[in-house]
Parts: structure tokens; sequence; C-alpha cells
């Protein structure tokens, strides 16, 4: 029996669980899909562009631990134009075990499985259009990597069929990894009901796809082209903000500039923010009802709301809601700051350093 809707509307589930444990000390207070690059939540870039693939009933699988959070800042999928359902996954089981979570909602449609805390530059239609053209029963994007051994890994033939999937192997068959995008007929519904849980424990969606493999369905593979991130730890999710502002940064000046502020390259400025004998050199995107004063800010750097910055040089950093960073006289590169930190040195050199840190947290003053 054919398990290939044709005329089914396609729906998609993008995950949004998981513990974030790379990303500590942030994950410990938020989800790790809610981390902002250029200043707009990662996940909130994969919901735009399923949205712009034309899919616009999506499922969120939360967890209780920051499920809450991913709702409330998303909401109902009004603003993106989409109808967004919530889905508890009680336990990060595995990939597979959300999409079995997920079957109710999922109901005999095809769809795409994205991981929120992914960014792929290409536009979804084609690997829809290929998906539905081949009427594939699986259709994974693999992207040539230099650390294959950290994601799961394809073995495929010169036509792009996937031979063999393996997770994390610690001698990877190619350098080909499994991008966290994937598209499904309803027929791995029954693939996840014939596997078991991995040696980490998870329902693996690997698996899920070997056993579609092993029964000769119709699996296949896209190589992307453009970039593609996983933001899971600091130095990926500065390397997303760097991209992210370099293609999509729009120059907008909504704040207050004084005339002794020079501004140059690529910049916005979100309503309410004052800018202060300051220069700011773009790609730099500034939020809104920001205090900047007497500072530097170079490329690549994404200041959120309500942050201040005084006597402050900075770049290539990102700095989450409502920081405050005053009078430090070395420049800040590659940081990554969280909300409602507050980092202050006094004017002369120090005399005593005086902290308040997070677990897990990283300072280098070198
Ligand atoms: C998951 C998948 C892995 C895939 C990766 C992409 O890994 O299990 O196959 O390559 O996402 O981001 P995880 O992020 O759960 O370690």
């Amino acid at each position: 029996m054919s398990t290939k809707p044709i005329n089914i509307t396609m729906k998609a589930i993008i995950l949004s669980g998981g513990k974030g444990t790379r990303l500590r000390p942030l994950t410990y207070t938020g989800a790790k899909q809610l981390v902002p690059v250029a200043n707009k939540p990662i996940l909130w870039y994969g919901i735009e562009s399923i949205v712009a693939a034309g899919i616009t009933e999506i499922g969120i699988i939360i967890s209780p631990e920051t499920g809450g959070e991913v709702q409330s800042k998303t909401g109902n999928g009004d603003r993106f134009g989409a109808k967004i359902t919530y889905i508890r996954q009680d336990e990060p089981l595995g990939l597979a075990h959300a999409v079995k979570v997920a079957q109710p909602f999922l109901g005999d449609a095809p769809f795409v499985m994205y991981l929120g805390d992914n960014l792929v530059q290409s536009e979804l239609d084609l690997f829809i259009d290929k998906f539905k053209s081949k009427h594939l029963d699986a259709l994974t994007l693999l992207c040539e990597v230099e650390n294959p051994s950290a994601f799961g890994v394809a073995r495929v033939d010169e036509t792009g069929k996937v031979l063999q999937l393996i997770e994390k192997p610690q001698n990877p068959p190619s350098n080909l990894a499994l991008v966290g995008v994937y598209l499904f007929s309803p027929a791995i519904h029954q693939a996840i009901a014939n596997i078991q849980p991995s040696p980490r424990g998870e329902l693996e969606i690997t698996d899920a796809i070997q056993y579609l493999i092993d029964q000769q369905q119709s699996v296949a593979s896209f190589r992307l082209q453009g970039w593609w991130l996983d933001t899971g730890k600091k130095d990926d999710l500065l390397a997303a903000n760097q991209i992210i502002l370099d293609t999509c940064l729009e120059s907008t000046h909504e704040g207050t500039i004084d005339e002794a502020s020079k501004i140059s390259g690529r910049v916005h400025v979100g309503q309410g923010s004052q800018i202060t004998n300051s220069m700011i050199r773009g790609p730099v995107t500034i939020g809104k009802n920001c205090k900047i004063q007497n500072c530097f800010i170079g490329p690549y750097s994404s200041i959120a709301d309500d942050t201040t910055l005084i006597d402050i040089d900075i770049e290539h950093s990102v700095i989450l809601k409502g920081a405050t960073l005053e009078g430090i006289s070395a420049r800040i590169v590659d940081s990554l700051i969280g909300e409602r930190a507050h980092l202050k040195v006094a004017p002369q050199r120090p005399k005593a350093l005086r902290f308040m840190i997070g677990d897990d947290s990283q300072i280098e003053l070198t």
C-alpha cells in the first residue's frame, strides 16, 4: 500500500525542546531556540522560512522547562501568518520521539521537521519540490562539515541516494552531516514504531530513516549549497549573527543620534534608543530603548532592547536584553552577554574586582 498522499496539505513541526547544555549559562534560564541572532530569536527564522514555503500549519514541540517562554514569546502564529499549535514533549527522549508525540497533530499529512536551533540559508521550496515530484518517503539535507562525528552522517551513492545513516559515528564514512531539516511522508510513523532507543537512550530520527532505507522505501538527499548553522554553541551563534547581519540587515535609524556620533555602514537603531558621542561601524543592529554613550560599536554586533552601554568598545558580540556595560577600557570581542547582566569597571584602574557570576560562566581578562 502506498503511504504517499498526493493532495494532502503539508504541515511542519519545529523542535524547540532540549536542554541547551552547550549554551549554558544562558540556557539555565531560557530556551536555546529563543537566543537571538541579529536581535531575533533563532526559532523565528525557521518559522518564517516554513511560512515562506507556503506551509501555515505549524506544530512547535516544547519542553516543560522552557515551553511557557517559547509559547508566550512566539504566540499563536498570527504575526507570521501561520497557525501554531504547541505540543508538549514531557521528556527529551529524542527527535523521533518528538515526531511520535506530534503524530495526533500531523495525522496523515506529509511534513517538514525543522530543528529549532538550526539556521539554513536555502529556501525550503527547493526541497519540497524534490520531495513531492519524486514521491519520496524521506528527504534529508546534507552539508559538508569538518567535524562529521558531531552530527548524523550519511553515506550516499553517486546519484545522491542515501545508503546508510549513522548518528555521531566515531569513524564517519563521509563528511556529509545531516542538517536539522527533514521532509517526511507519513511512512515515518511506522518506522518510528519499529525502532528501539539508541545507546544514549533516545529514539533517533536517524535510525527511523535507516529503517525506511532497509525497507526499500524511497529516501533521497539534497546537498546544501548555502550555509547552514547549528547554533548550539557560543562560537556558532556568533558566526550565525555575523552571517545574518551580513545578508539580511537593513539600515534604519529610528532612534536619536546626536551630532557628535558617527555612523557608517549598515546600522539599525531601534525606536527610543539614544546614541550619544559614539561611533558605530556596521553591520550592527541595536534594539529599542538602548542608551549608548561614548562607545565604539564595531562590525557584527547585535545589541538587544533596553541595553545600556557607557564608555564601551565592542565588536563581533551579541548582548542580550537589558544588559548594562560600563567603563571597560579594553575592547570586548567575540562575546555573548546574557540578559540583564551587569558589568562595570571604575574609571581609574580597578583596585578590586567584585563578581556575582552564574554557573558555567566564562570570563577571560586577557
Ligand atoms: C541532531 C541530529 C543529528 C543532526 C543534528 C543537526 O543532533 O541527531 O543527526 O546532524 O541534529 O543539528 P543533536 O543536535 O541532537 O546533537
